[in-house]
């Protein structure tokens, strides 16, 4: 019930102009989140819409926008969960399975974005691609939300601490990394974005608490 609550708070937020600009997201980020699980409630709203956008749209040019956001968004989603949210659950709730289906499923979104990146609006399938991509999201969200979320709402996470952190990292990507103009597709093959991660990460050490350091070490020896 309170990640329902938490939800509810989080809408407004998402519905800025998420859907048009990829700098507006990170305008967006400014603010901060109420905890991990209202931040990723959001993003999901926001790139469910993108793909509500693209499925409505007659224009050519607006479809190859969206799906340049939609890839973008999903990238920076997928890795921040990877890299900080979705190590911390394994941990706190001890159910491998959840994280290892949810990793699959990410993988999956992500062969499918290396598609549309690499071919683009001209290539083979792209609006059947984008499509498919959207109700892979759809079935990955519902899971999310219905049964990894509930379960780490009731562990002892700090999910503000979480979220703080899975706010900084996404500005991170979003202002010049993996979630800028690294999504092409070579920027998304997993191993090469991973290392990518990886350097980021050690960087970022040097210059974080210690505490920061050690748990983001965490999550990415996991990963
Ligand atoms: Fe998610
Ligand atoms: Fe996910």
């Amino acid at each position: 019930m309170a990640a329902r609550k938490q939800s509810t708070k989080r809408k407004q937020p998402s519905k800025t102009k998420r859907g048009t600009s990829r700098k507006s997201s990170s305008g967006r980020s400014a603010r901060q989140p109420s905890d991990a699980l209202a931040l990723l409630r959001a993003d999901h709203q926001a790139v469910q819409q993108l793909f509500q956008q693209f499925e409505k749209t007659r224009s050519e040019d607006r479809k190859a926008a969206l799906a340049e956001q939609i890839c973008n968004e999903l990238t920076v989603h997928a890795q921040i969960e990877e890299e900080i949210f979705y190590p911390a659950v394994r941990e706190a709730i001890r159910e491998e399975d959840l994280i290892d289906e949810a990793t699959v499923e990410h993988q999956s979104a992500k062969d499918l974005i290396a598609q549309i990146e690499s071919g683009g609006p001209q290539g083979e399938l792209f609006d059947a691609k984008v499509k498919v991509l959207g109700e892979y999201v759809n079935h990955h969200v519902r899971e999310e939300q219905n049964e990894m979320f509930p379960q780490v709402r009731k562990t002892k996470l700090d999910l503000k601490e979480l979220g703080q952190r899975l706010q900084q990292r996404k500005m991170e990507l979003m202002e010049g990394g993996a979630g800028t103009e690294s999504s092409s597709s070579s920027a998304l093959t997993g191993s090469r974005r991973k290392n990518q991660a990886a350097k980021t990460t050690k960087h970022r050490q040097k210059s974080e608490g210690i505490v920061a350091a050690i748990t983001r070490g965490i999550g990415l020896a996991r990963e």
